[in-house]
């Protein structure tokens, strides 16, 4: 917590007895404010900036803004808020309707941490080693920079140009504000890891653009910001509502709960290894956070199907089912590219797998049919990395776990 003589100058709190340093110093608070008040203070002479400030004041208008706040009905009550359309004033976050949106945010602020806290000594000394690394292994390292530095952009792009203003109550978008802070934190960490091991900056960047099975999984998201990103897009027809309810089926099952998964578990399984532990540490603490991002995203999908179930017809559902599977297929290619090879103790093959048993997870989170019959998870270690339990949303269960600060552990 902080203290008030923090801001006492230093040679004036050294004057006094530390035994009685809070009291003498709110005395002398109180002696000092008594000689302000006894002195005359001349206010200097206004300049004409100054006076123009004071007379364009003089002639503000105040009753367009009284009236936009008149018309949005006055004081909130918790029936009035709704997930997208809403018509009552988003200044006022209480009273809460969306817990689960206000318990994320809190949990997410919980969660802190910065990038330089992560010692990357070690992962410098293996990368500058000519033998530490085989080549397939120093490619997985290089394609998942490339990919996720950019991706997070992406994310937080979507984030603050598109979804922000149109989820129309405070609650979530205090959520989305912690997440859109979040995502800048894993640009740097990303960032962080290619300056530390001295990288071409200029290559791990472009790549999104250059090499096909990143710039593939890139463009499949660039395009559903666009669609919803204009300034002049607005939501409230059954058809531009689809478009945000497609968004979000893009950038929180699709990017976040699928794009983010071969490149976790190829990093996450070196430092499980003992390679590039700081990198994978860093990766670590950003699927810690991405699995509260993927929650809270089925957590909005779903809440706006309960309060416009209009939406969820059969072609909507068709249309997310397909975005799901295209999203997988898109991943299994890139873990295709990735791992020509077996390599790290898993292989393409298993890593399909693992994406179609992801994809499934995903299709039932949004109410939506399995697809690949009898998937499994090839990598059980991941789900102990991501402790499931914090993986389930609001609408599995009502208990929400979840680790707050503390050092993360290998299994
Ligand atoms: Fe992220
Ligand atoms: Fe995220």
């Amino acid at each position: 917590m902080l203290n008030w003589d923090d801001y006492k100058k230093p040679e004036e709190v050294k004057k006094v007895q530390p035994a009685i340093q809070e009291e003498s110093v709110q005395e002398q608070i109180v002696q000092e404010d008594k000689e302000d008040f006894m002195q005359e203070h001349v206010p200097a002479e206004a300049g004409t900036r100054a006076k123009q400030a004071k007379e364009s004041l003089e002639l503000l208008d105040t009753k367009e803004g009284e009236e936009e706040l008149e018309g949005l009905s006055g004081r909130v009550q918790v029936d009035d808020k709704a997930m997208i359309n809403c018509r009552a004033d988003l200044n006022q976050l209480v009273p809460f309707k969306y817990d689960w949106a206000w318990q994320k945010y809190l949990d997410g602020s919980a969660n802190h941490w910065m990038p330089q806290e992560v010692n990357m000594t070690a992962d410098i000394a293996l990368w500058k080693s000519n033998d530490g690394l085989t080549e397939d292994e120093r490619m997985i390292v290089m394609r998942n920079l490339g990919f996720f530095s950019t991706a997070d952009s992406l994310v937080a792009n979507n984030l603050v140009l598109a979804i922000y203003r149109l989820i129309t109550n405070p609650e979530c978008r205090q959520y989305i504000l912690r997440q859109s802070f979040e995502e800048a934190i894993h640009t740097h960490a990303y960032q962080y890891c290619i300056e530390s091991l001295g990288m071409d900056e200029g290559e791990i960047f472009n790549m999104y653009r250059e090499i096909p099975s990143v710039a593939k999984k890139a463009s499949w998201g660039l395009k559903y910001t666009k669609e919803i990103s204009t300034p002049g897009f607005v939501t409230g027809t059954d058809e531009t509502d689809k478009l945000l309810l497609k968004n979000l089926i893009a950038f929180y099952c699709v990017l976040e709960g699928i794009f983010f998964y071969c490149g976790f578990t190829q990093i996450l399984s070196m430092g499980r290894r003992n390679k590039m532990t700081g990198t994978a540490e860093q990766f670590q603490y950003i699927l810690r956070d991405e699995s509260m991002h993927l929650n809270f995203g089925i957590d909005m999908i779903n809440q706006i199907k309960i309060e416009n179930p209009h939406l969820w017809d059969e072609q909507m559902r068709q249309e997310a089912a397909q975005m799901i599977l295209e999203g997988a297929e898109l991943e299994i290619q890139y873990a295709k590219d990735t791992m020509p090879r077996g390599i790290l103790g898993m292989n393409a093959g298993m890593m399909e797998e693992y994406l179609q048993f992801i994809a499934n997870r995903r299709l039932v989170q949004i109410g939506l049919e399995q697809e690949f019959e009898g998937a499994t998870n090839p990598f059980p270690w991941m789900s102990e990395i991501m402790d499931l339990r914090k993986e389930k949303n609001f609408f599995e269960t009502r208990v929400i776990e979840y680790q707050t600060g503390g050092a993360l552990t290998w299994d």
